[in-house]
């Protein structure tokens, strides 16, 4: 079964009367506290974070959403015990072989953000399997934010920008931001208009750094594998009475 194909979770609420951001992004955190509280090791909440995934990138698509970026392992979460870190590893490599099999059916874009050449073989094959046959597709694209931080990413970019200058392929004096985020892993995908924070955490953790000059975002105490698709409406209705000012005046 694919990592789309479980049973599509149809929208409950009423979906139609509002604007559904065209990218969205969520920092999938909570997992640990989630298995801590109920006496279960760690990886125990990874699993049912991981069937969380699922059923918001299927309710996501469900509503329209073009772009879903999650945050799934940092460059930070290589602290972690060995035996974490390998459960997490093969909880992705499970969800990809899954979804390579139902590709086809499921039409979800997979885009890896993150620098997977610290993963292992058998996972970066996977990564890119999945990437390079999904790319024509038409569904929703989800970014997975794999060995991803926002000042990993910032500084690979910038080391491109650099190399195409020494290769007298760019010019320093014009470098403007359109330009930057080229170099990044994001190239091409609009900035989230909503990042989604779950687990009460209030901070960034290295997430979109450049992309999320002008997001804005909804912190809610629920922990990941306990958030349901009531709990993305919510955050959507938040976002929806914002007001996005840019730096400008509200007419
Ligand atoms: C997020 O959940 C998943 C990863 C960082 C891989 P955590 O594992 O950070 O869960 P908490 O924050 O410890 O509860
Ligand atoms: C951010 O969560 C990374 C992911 C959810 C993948 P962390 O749990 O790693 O962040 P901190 O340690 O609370 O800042
Ligand atoms: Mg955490």
């Amino acid at each position: 079964m694919g990592i789309f194909s479980k049973k599509s979770q149809e929208p409950t609420l009423q979906t139609a009367d509002r604007p559904v951001p065209q990218h969205i992004a969520i920092i999938m955190d909570g997992n640990g506290r989630w298995a801590t509280r109920r006496g279960m090791p760690r990886y125990a909440g990874h699993a049912v974070g991981a069937e969380t995934f699922r059923t918001i990138a299927n309710y996501c698509k469900s509503i329209g959403v073009k772009y879903l970026t999650v945050y799934a392992f940092s460059t930070e979460n290589w602290k972690r015990s060995q035996e974490e870190i390998s459960a997490i590893m093969r909880l992705l490599g499970n969800y990809l072989r899954e979804a390579l099999q139902d590709m086809d059916k499921n039409r979800v874009r997979f885009v890896f953000f993150g620098d997977l050449s610290r993963l292992s073989d058998d996972l970066r094959e996977l990564c890119e399997l999945a990437q390079e046959r999904s790319k024509t597709y038409e569904g929703v694209q989800v970014n997975f934010c794999l060995n991803y931080g926002g000042r990993d990413e910032i500084l690979m970019a910038a080391r491109s920008f650099a190399r195409a200058c020494m290769e007298g392929k760019a010019n320093p004096e014009d470098l403007d931001a359109a330009q930057f985020s080229s170099c990044l892993y994001s190239a091409g995908v609009p900035d989230p208009e909503l990042i989604i924070r779950p687990s009460g955490e209030i901070r960034t953790s290295n997430f979109l750094l450049w992309q999320s000059a002008y997001s804005e975002y909804v912190f809610t105490d629920v922990l990941w594998p306990d958030f349901t698709p009531e709990d993305l409406e919510k955050a959507i209705a938040e976002y929806n009475g914002r007001s996005r000012r840019f730096g400008g005046v509200k007419k």
